[in-house]
């Protein structure tokens, strides 16, 4: 264990998470306990290759749970925290928002009394290096007109009961820095797509509904519009702003790719059209589908839904040297062949309860706007 820095990594099981813990501990510079309560959004398949890897330690519970988070900052002694943990879905937070007031915020604060507890403890010279990152979204900045970016200067306007529990969790942060000095940073990311993402996000739900020859919902009239960031580019800026950002530090992230929902669905349709043709899938073929495009509907829009999301990552550009490097084709086309590629993760993903869920809270969405 020589040399290898022991760190926390909340909601290491979910999307980012995966992605996340995955290049800390293939970079072979740190040690990470994943501190993950495995609800709906997690998949027990998703890391599985890393059980028993000397740098991986697996703890299932709750970031709202004090007693438990103070102990693995005993135990463990990290030098720092990456907290992914939330509640992350906007429908779900419309249809009941109690879980993300507990996860997102008394989560958050919870994780943040506990580390500032052990961090008043250190040595100087540990306080000093010591940093508590915490992953949030660009949704907290509300919503853009035609025009401008959200940077590290824009204002919080959340609109959905999700934003507002993530921008209540920013402001914690903020003011367990300026009040007590722990040394945090938060990152500010555009919607992010890959590998592992829960099939209730747009992207991977418009994949595994195509290949099922189900209709895929496009919410209002397809314009409102996304910065799409492929997973493994926002992970590698969270690392980054770990290792080189100050405290008190914040970062927008973002892949510089503005695309409108109707033309994702559209480019998802294309590629699936060429690497799994409808007519090679005997179900599909039976249904008579002859393009994945027949199955776009326009449904009842989200309510409250933000318009156009779009990012200036300029200074983590400028300052830390990060960019995006996976093209948007590129990184969606390698998304596709990753579903398609695993049957059993894409199985007990959408096993489960999912289904019901969405039979007996998608009502707003049941029907075609057009
Ligand atoms: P996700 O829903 O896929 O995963 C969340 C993980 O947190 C799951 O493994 C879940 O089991 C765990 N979790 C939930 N409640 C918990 C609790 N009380 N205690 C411990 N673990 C708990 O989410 P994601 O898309 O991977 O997002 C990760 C983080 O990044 C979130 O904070 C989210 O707000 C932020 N973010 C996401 C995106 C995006 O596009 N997905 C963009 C910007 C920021
Ligand atoms: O911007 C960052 C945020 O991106 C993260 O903070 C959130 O955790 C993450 O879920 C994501 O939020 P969105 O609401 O943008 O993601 P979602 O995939 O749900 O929706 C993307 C867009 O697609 C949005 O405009 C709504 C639309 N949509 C979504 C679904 C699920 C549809 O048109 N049809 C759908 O079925």
């Amino acid at each position: 264990m020589a040399g290898k820095q022991t760190v926390i990594v909340t909601g290491g099981s979910g999307f980012i998470g995966t992605n996340f813990v995955r290049l800390l501990v293939k970079s072979g510079g740190y040690r990470v306990v994943n501190l993950d309560a495995l609800t709906y959004a997690a998949n027990a398949l998703s890391l599985v290759d890393l059980e028993g890897h000397p740098d991986y330690v697996f703890v299932k519970g709750s970031i709202t749970d004090r007693e438990l988070v103070s102990s693995l900052f005993a135990k463990y002694q990290p030098v720092g925290v990456f907290h992914l943990a939330a509640e992350s879905h906007v429908d779900r937070s419309i249809v009941n928002a109690e879980d993300f007031v507990q996860t997102n915020v008394v989560g958050t604060y919870t994780m943040l009394e506990s580390a500032r507890a052990y961090w008043k403890g250190l040595s100087d010279e540990k306080k000093h290096s010591f940093r508590f990152l915490h992953v949030s979204t660009d949704e907290v900045f509300g919503s853009l007109g035609e025009t401008g970016y959200f940077n590290e200067e824009t204002p919080y306007a959340p609109n959905s009961p999700y934003s507002a529990s993530k921008a209540s969790s920013d402001h914690f942060v903020r003011a367990f820095h300026h009040t007590y000095g722990l040394p945090t940073i938060i990152t500010n990311c555009s919607n992010n797509y890959g590998p592992y993402q829960f099939p209730e996000k747009m992207i991977p739900l418009m994949i595994m509904n195509a290949l099922s020859g189900k209709p895929l919902p496009v919410y209002g009239d397809g314009m409102n519009v996304r910065d799409w960031l492929y997973v493994e580019d926002h992970c590698k800026a969270v690392k980054l702003a770990f290792e080189k950002g100050q405290p008190g530090d914040v970062y927008t992230i973002g892949g510089n790719n503005e695309q409108k929902n109707i033309d994702v669905v559209n480019q998802i349709c294309v590629i699936l059209d060429d690497i799994a043709p409808p007519v090679e899938i005997p179900q599909l073929r039976e249904q008579g589908l002859k393009s994945y495009r027949e199955l776009i509907r326009f449904v009842t829009d989200r309510p409250g839904h933000d318009r156009r999301y779009a990012i200036d990552s300029t200074r983590i550009r400028r300052e830390l040297g990060w960019r995006a490097e996976v093209g948007f084709e590129a990184g969606l086309r390698r998304t596709i062949e990753w579903y398609l590629s695993n049957p059993d993760w894409v199985d007990r993903a959408s096993g489960g309860s999912f289904g019901e869920w969405i039979q007996k809270n998608y009502a707003w969405r049941a029907e075609e706007s057009k």
